[in-house]
């Protein structure tokens, strides 16, 4: 069942599984790469995570001697930084690798070196280089240093050399992307750690990515003045389970976000994606007393009923997260709050089912990402079996899709008329004039600017919206 989503706000979870996310722009268009260099185009889908991923790769290549090649029917080398969160993110990648296979074919061109990097790459590997795949070159989250050698030695044997398969988790390799150009969010991403401990029975992440391993803070540090140096002035903080972060027992979430605060020249911190067990007073407490982090919260509740939450070990109960987004809404100003809904978890009854309709409702979210439940395999959720009937599975997510867009048609309409400070983003593609802005907490609305510069904040007011986008007038 595909990911679907309802609300506004930013891209949170990974909302992005069902297309590519653009090709990236980080790579130079013509690097010191000789002439004749081979081309390589990096396709990517996932998480930010693997946005951040690609831009390192990108990187690591452009010093390796590669050239960035923008169409998969002419580079030399195609590389897919990939997704296994649910199985259709994993069947989406495999037909996209025969489309392009088959479009080189019927444009006459030889075949590209292919490559599968990302989860899907440490969760199936060997797999992946069989008859029915035929993947060149498949590599883990945690070695694309090695991706230098194997692609030049797959360029070299091209056709006739075997596949090359390096998985496994390493502890030593934290990848550093350079500060990225402007992406779609505006925001410079900044991976803070790797991997998750939780252990959520439904997730394959913790099997895919491993075991959490922080980024040192210096490092972390070091990246965001970099991005200040290159002219950005906002970050998105990344990890799976960022308000876990934990430095040597020296410094947690709360601490980094206060040091990361104290770098001049920047203005805006983000992050994805916070626990909601690890969002505790204390962190709230820094979050609304710090003006340069944003208060547009991810916190995924994924369902609304203790006995489905304790089968997923999500570690809270409905009742703690109900107080942790009062909590918020109490102590950080203009806070929005956004989420993940899973339906259809092993055993979810109606009236569980129910519970999950009235949260929705309670917490009046700004954006929802909602999934029907997808059963992963070796995640320790396949034990309870994925009991519940697709056709229920889908009337679920239509229902509690539906409740949200009633939600948000009010919190939304009680927007109309106020003024926000808003960042521009870019030039809106279809009304002539406008642009794209984003507020602190996450809103997206549309106003003509007469000379609009990326990155610079301006008062807007709220004139009405559609679907999930205000549009204004600048004041
Ligand atoms: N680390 C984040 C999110 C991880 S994956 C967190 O803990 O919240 C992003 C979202 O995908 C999850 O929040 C969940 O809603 C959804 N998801 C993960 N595994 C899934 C599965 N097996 N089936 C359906 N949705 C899933
Ligand atoms: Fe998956 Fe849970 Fe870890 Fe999030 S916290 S990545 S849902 S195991
Ligand atoms: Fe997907 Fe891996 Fe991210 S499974 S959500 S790309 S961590």
């Amino acid at each position: 069942m595909p990911a679907r989503r309802a609300g506004g706000g930013l891209a949170g979870g990974d909302g992005l599984n069902d297309k590519p996310i653009e090709n990236l722009p980080m790579m130079p268009q013509r690097p010191a790469a000789p002439a004749g260099a081979p081309t390589v185009y990096i396709e990517t889908y996932g998480c930010q995570m693997n946005v951040y991923d690609s831009a390192a790769i990108a990187a690591l290549l452009g010093r390796a001697g590669l050239a960035r090649g923008d169409d998969p029917l002419t580079a030399d080398i195609v590389l897919i930084n990939t997704c296994s969160v649910r199985d259709h993110a994993e069947h989406k990648v495999l037909s996209r690798v025969g489309e392009l296979r088959r479009d080189r074919e019927e444009a006459g061109r030889r075949p590209a070196v292919m490559g599968i990097l990302g989860c899907m790459a440490e969760r199936l590997g060997e797999a992946l280089t069989g008859e029915r795949q035929r993947i060149d070159v498949v590599v883990g989250v945690d070695r694309y240093e090695s991706l230098p050698g194997i692609l030049t030695a797959a360029l070299a044997g091209s056709g006739g050399a075997g596949s090359a398969v390096v998985t496994g988790h390493r502890d030593d390799a934290h990848y550093v992307a350079p500060p990225q150009l402007y992406p779609q969010n505006g925001s410079h991403l900044v991976t803070i750690h790797k991997g998750c401990d939780y252990r959520c029975t439904y997730c394959i992440v913790p099997y895919t990515r491993g075991p959490q391993r922080e980024k040192a803070p210096a490092a972390i540090l070091d990246e965001v003045r970099a991005v200040v140096a290159a002219g950005g002035q906002e970050v998105t903080l990344l990890g799976q389970n960022v308000t876990a972060y934990r430095w040597r027992g020296e410094l947690d979430f709360a601490g980094l976000l206060t040091q990361v605060a104290r770098v001049d020249g920047l203005a805006r911190i983000r992050f994805l994606t916070g626990h909601p067990r690890d969002m505790h007073e204390r962190l709230m407490d820094v979050i609304g007393a710090e003006p340069k982090v944003c208060p547009g919260l991810h916190v995924p509740g994924q369902c609304g009923s203790d006995r489905v939450l304790a089968r997923m070990k999500r570690r809270y109960t409905r009742a703690e997260y109900l107080h942790m987004v009062a909590y918020a809404r109490r102590v950080v100003p203009d806070v929005t709050i956004s989420g993940d809904i899973i339906v259809g978890f092993p055993g979810e009854t109606e009236e569980d089912f129910a519970q999950t309709l009235s949260l929705v409702r309670e917490v009046g979210y700004d954006n929802l990402f909602c999934y029907t439940y997808s059963e992963r395999p070796g995640a320790p959720a396949v034990r309870l079996g994925d009991d519940v009937p697709a056709d229920t599975k889908k009337r679920r997510l239509a229902e509690v899709m539906a409740l949200q867009d009633e939600v948000w048609q009010a919190i939304a309409a009680a927007q109309v008329g106020q003024t926000w400070s808003a960042v521009a983003e870019e030039p809106a593609r279809r009304t002539e004039g406008a642009w794209r802005l984003r507020t602190l907490n996450n809103r997206k609305i549309l106003a003509p600017l007469a000379a609009g510069v990326p990155g610079r904040t301006y008062r807007v007011r709220v004139d009405g919206f559609r679907n999930t986008s205000f549009f204004g007038t600048a004041v």
